[in-house]
């Protein structure tokens, strides 16, 4: 991420300076799907970026799911919509901490994957609240969390990404949400391996 304006994220799109864009699904939602049934009924994706997860999922669910990729940045939602359609997924620009009213309480699951760790630390009760309000009661979230985002080059306090402990993670989501699983990926993108921790969450 460029150092003069780390969280301008329609900027990023525009210039085309995505380091976090791999080009494909994040590695353990690909394994999931392929050792899980895939997640059905209504998905939200946040921070979606350009939609390879929100493909991967929609790919995965079939026609009994549909899947809304949802991101800040119109030019990302532009780009995202322009792959051809494998689904029933559509893409739609907006900001996450202020969820559009008929998105409240209308999903089966959340895919997280690299929004939790973007936004600002402070704004973290923030997400877990904008979680539970789009999710129906007993609905969950699925997440891979890049706990440990750091190395030589990218310190603590200079993110994002920023880290975030498991302990944490019970402590945020614990109100809202009861632990379902915990596991290590399967896969990872190269650099990630061992740093990520995915949980199946269940809103109380
Ligand atoms: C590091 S990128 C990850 C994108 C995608 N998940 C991926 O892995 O390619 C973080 C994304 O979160 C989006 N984002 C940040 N804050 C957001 C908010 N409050 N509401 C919706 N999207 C947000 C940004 O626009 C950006 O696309």
């Amino acid at each position: 991420m460029t150092e003069k304006n780390p969280t301008n994220w329609e900027q990023h799109y525009l210039d085309q300076e995505t380091p976090w864009d791999k080009g494909r699904p994040a590695p353990g939602l690909a394994a999931f799907l392929k050792n899980h049934p895939a997640p059905t009924g209504r998905v939200l994706v946040p921070g979606c970026g350009l939609g390879h997860d929100v493909r991967a999922l929609s790919a995965a669910g079939g026609d009994e799911t549909e899947v809304i990729g949802f991101d800040l940045s119109p030019t990302a939602m532009k780009i995202a919509g322009d792959f051809a359609k494998v689904g029933r997924e559509h893409f739609l620009t907006g900001d996450y901490f202020n969820l559009p009213d008929e998105l409240h309480g209308s999903f089966d699951w959340i895919w997280e994957h690299t929004c939790f760790c973007a936004i600002n630390q402070e704004d973290r009760k923030t997400y877990v609240e904008a979680c539970a309000t789009a999710l129906k009661p007993g609905g969950h979230l699925l997440a891979v969390f890049y706990l440990n985002p750091y190395d030589e080059e990218h310190l603590p306090g200079e993110g994002p990404p920023h880290g975030c402990s498991l302990e944490e993670l019970k402590e945020l989501f614990g109100g809202s949400f009861e632990i379902s699983e915990q596991w290590q990926p399967d896969d990872a993108y190269p650099g990630r391996e061992g740093k990520e921790l995915m949980m199946i969450l269940k809103k109380r």
